[in-house]
């Protein structure tokens, strides 16, 4: 794990990578290759056996206090503290069931959530989707779901998509307390490992990184995207219509250059700031140049992240998602099914889209890599209760601070391990 710290700081500091460090390092290794070994050493359903992690922690802890205490003091402590994601789950008519089970899938007590279901769901549906945030007793007693009850009118391909996106970063801002990452997901997304992967792998990473897929070689899209204008009606009207084009054309941008890549990311909490507040003017002269841009979400945010000097180096070339598109890409990604299932697995992605509603690949997904029972909450460290009788191990709450990682952690690790390689980091940034 330590190997994925290591690659961030050398390519950030590469002069201060001196002999100095190699005792520690060696040291450091041969600890994390007892500790691989360690977690290998599963239980048949593939949770870590808990007295071993247990023992890994506390070992490797004693380890590192030994080395600091010879030698210059290490700029990582064995244990960092686990991260929390803020997540926006969000979908349309017809999708308040796949929003509850997303959500079911993506749950821990440490992370937030929004919810958000699009003023073209009926009233029905979302109050039904209310009434299940509001009554779940653990949402309750952790208070860290909630609903966007004043639905937006969003647009698909349209500027009102980022424009709910951002809302709902800025009530994460204002009501979530800490955070570290900003994840925007659909109803039709599913996670592939479980939080406890997720923050497991995550607690070693720098919280400055950026999680998004970018180039700067637009291609086509510099005559089909950036040069004709739209008009999103969804910003003034109350009923939905789709973008219609404006016959006049305008340049490409010469006051900053335009990036485009995936709508989906992970972004950290520095850089959300950033965009929200607007303290700097970047962020809110491409916004508006963005409201009359077809396809806004797959743009805004690489084009700010990369015209920003400040952040432009915290970028990591990925959307972390397994997504099948057609070869070449057409508008929609292809539907997955059980067919998928291996690609899946084998891409080492936390996350995958797009899944039609409760299709059995869901099912295989929550029994195979996320052991979560229909209707139950992703199990991770924190879920003490029994598994008998079909109850939820999650409704009875242990130490939410302690992470059982299962074996998506180590597909996780090995995914990052290579975003992060000297091959790929550094020359893969908004190029
Ligand atoms: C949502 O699930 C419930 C049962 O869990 C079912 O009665 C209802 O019809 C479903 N709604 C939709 C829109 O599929
Ligand atoms: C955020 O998530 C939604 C899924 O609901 C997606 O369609 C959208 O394009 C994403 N990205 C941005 C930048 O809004
Ligand atoms: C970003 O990285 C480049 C090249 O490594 C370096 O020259 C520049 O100073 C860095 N910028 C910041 C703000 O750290
Ligand atoms: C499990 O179910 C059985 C019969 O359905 C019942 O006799 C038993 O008490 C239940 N155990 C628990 C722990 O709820
Ligand atoms: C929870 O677990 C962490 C270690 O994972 C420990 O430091 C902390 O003291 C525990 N808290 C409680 C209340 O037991």
């Amino acid at each position: 794990m330590k190997k994925l710290k290591t690659y961030y700081l050398h390519l950030r500091h590469p002069t201060t990578m001196e002999r100095k460090w190699i005792f520690p390092l060696a040291i450091g290794s041969i600890v994390s290759l007892f500790l691989l070994f360690l977690t290998t050493l599963t239980s048949p359903d593939g949770t870590p056996l808990l007295p071993l992690y247990r023992y890994y922690s506390s070992y490797s802890a004693a380890a590192n206090v030994f080395v600091e205490s010879k030698l210059k003091p290490l700029p990582i402590s064995a244990v960092p503290p686990p991260p929390r994601f803020a997540y926006l789950i969000s979908g349309s008519a017809g999708d308040g069931n796949m929003t509850k089970r997303t959500l079911q899938a993506l749950y821990h007590p440490n992370n937030q959530y929004v919810v958000h279901l699009d003023a073209e769901s009926s009233p029905e549906e979302r109050l039904d989707l209310r009434n299940y945030v509001t009554n779940h007793p653990i949402f309750n007693k952790f208070k860290n779901v909630r609903m966007i009850t004043k639905a937006n009118l969003v647009t698909y391909r349209g500027p009102t998509m980022v424009a709910n996106t951002l809302h709902a970063a800025a009530i994460l801002l204002k009501e979530g307390g800490e955070w570290d990452w900003f994840i925007n997901l659909s109803a039709s997304d599913y996670p592939l490992v479980t939080q406890d992967d997720l923050l497991h792998t995550f607690s070693y990473l720098p919280r400055d990184l950026n999680f998004i897929d970018h180039t700067s070689k637009i291609g086509w899209k510099e005559f089909q995207r950036a040069k004709p204008i739209i008009i999103d009606p969804g910003l003034y009207m109350t009923k939905k219509a789709d973008v219609f084009w404006i016959t006049q054309r305008r340049s490409v941008p010469t006051a900053f250059k335009l990036f485009t890549g995936s709508a989906w990311m992970a972004l950290s909490r520095p850089f959300i700031d950033f965009c929200v507040w607007g303290w700097d003017n970047l962020p809110r002269t491409v916004l508006m140049y963005y409201a009359n841009f077809i396809s806004s979400p797959e743009g805004y945010f690489h084009t700010v992240v990369c015209n920003a000097q400040e952040f432009r180096n915290t970028t990591v070339n990925s959307d972390l998602h397994f997504i099948s598109w057609d070869n070449p890409p057409k508008q929609h990604p292809h539907y997955l099914t059980l067919d998928d299932m291996q690609r899946m697995v084998d891409s080492n992605a936390p996350f995958a889209r797009k899944f039609p509603r409760e299709d059995p690949v869901l099912d295989k997904i929550d029994s195979e890599l996320l052991f979560r029972g229909k209707g139950m909450l992703v199990p991770g460290g924190w879920c003490v209760g029994s598994r008998k009788n079909g109850t939820d191990p999650c409704s009875v709450t242990g130490n939410i601070t302690v992470l059982r990682p299962t074996a998506g952690a180590k597909r996780l690790e090995k995914l990052i391990g290579s975003l992060l390689s000297n091959e790929n980091f550094r020359s893969n940034q908004c190029i």
